[in-house]
């Protein structure tokens, strides 16, 4: 897949917007930070470490903006623009962790506005670059899970798209493939979104990878038929206690449990979030739209009846197999062991 967000040598943000595919591959260009946020929010981009990069990248356009102001006056903008990106969505970590990093940057340096942008656009570059090269160590660290002629279920879309590109819960997938393992990937639709049938089906045929896409109620069934042999999701945030992903992915878990299929997540270390518990995270809600009506176009319930749209749920450590990460395959035990310090 070409990458999902790119900064272009004349200073501005190139992303695909994804609420087009997978009918139309189109390209999105801003040089103003408040519309990167619209984006995260609006989800022309989405996926945790795609959206960190964007708000990396947002933080970026905002240091040109302001970086002929006085340095009061530019740490004040930087402060309401770091706001601004941070309320767009609540849920993935890379979002907060990606802005910190930014503005650590700023926090650190006596230099003056023009240079700290300099910096600070070097940085999200940076960060764009590191974020393929985990994801391809989630590959060859995945990779070695799959066995010739598995048939793996991904839940939402983890995938290149979610990411600058590789992507992480099918970066074992195309590593595996890559090596020369007969991998056959399916994709449940994820409602409301339909990340993956959409967007995960749409970058696999793209990409020559064997894809089926299923309705979200089918999983379970697939599994006590033997069709599937392991399940490998991304995620938004993993704390001490649990994984939060996609809506819909822990009843996922649960028929994997039920049926003793190994499930594992994906989480670049960008994800971790393990000073955390349950309790901290805000689980976003978005617009009760996206469950009454298809797609924006047909209303599928009748007038006068409310629907609740939670995008994100919380599968417990207990449902997991592992955790892929860059630096390996850990447990709970070891994952908190390993991540202590981080
Ligand atoms: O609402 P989205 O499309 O941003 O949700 C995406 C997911 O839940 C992904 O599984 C997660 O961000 C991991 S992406 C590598």
């Amino acid at each position: 897949m070409i990458p999902s967000i790119e900064w272009t040598d004349d200073n501005k943000v190139k992303m695909i917007d994804q609420t087009l595919l997978p009918h139309e591959l189109k390209f999105l260009i801003f040089e103003d930070y408040r519309d990167v946020a619209v984006s995260i929010k609006v989800m022309n981009i989405r996926g945790a470490p795609a959206i960190g990069v964007a708000a990396a990248m947002g933080m970026a356009l905002a240091t040109i903006e302001y970086k002929f102001l006085p340095i009061e006056k530019f740490l004040k903008s930087m402060d309401e623009a770091a706001h601004l990106i941070k309320s767009t969505r609540p849920t993935a970590s890379n979002l907060f962790w990606a802005v910190d990093r930014m503005w650590k940057i700023i926090a650190s340096t006596n230099e003056m506005p023009p240079v700290i942008s300099e910096l600070v656009v070097e940085e999200a570059k940076i960060m764009a670059q590191e974020d393929i090269n985990v994801n391809k160590s989630i590959g060859k660290n995945g990779a070695d899970l799959l066995e010739d002629g598995d048939t793996v279920l991904t839940h939402c879309n983890a995938g290149s798209l979610a990411t600058v590109q590789y992507g992480t819960a099918l970066a074992p997938i195309r590593t595996a493939i890559e090596q020369g393992k007969d991998i056959r990937v399916i994709a449940d639709e994820t409602r409301p979104r339909l990340q993956g049938a959409q967007l995960t089906a749409y970058e696999c045929h793209y990409d020559k990878i064997p894809v089926k896409v299923i309705s979200d109620t089918s999983s379970g069934l697939m599994m006590m038929l033997g069709k599937i042999d392991k399940v490998i999701v991304g995620t938004d945030r993993v704390t001490s206690d649990a994984v939060f992903n996609k809506i819909g992915t822990y009843l996922v878990a649960l028929a994997a449990k039920d049926n003793k299929i190994p499930f594992y997540v994906a989480a670049p270390s960008s994800t971790l979030s393990l000073n955390e518990t349950i309790g901290d995270v805000t689980i976003e809600q978005r617009d009760s739209r996206e469950v009454s009506d298809v797609l924006g176009k047909v209303q599928i319930v009748p007038d006068g009846v409310e629907c609740l749209n939670y995008a994100f749920d919380i599968t417990p450590f207990r449902l997991l197999t592992g955790i892929i990460t860059e630096h390996g395959v850990f447990t709970q035990e070891e994952l908190i062991k390993k991540y202590k310090e981080y």
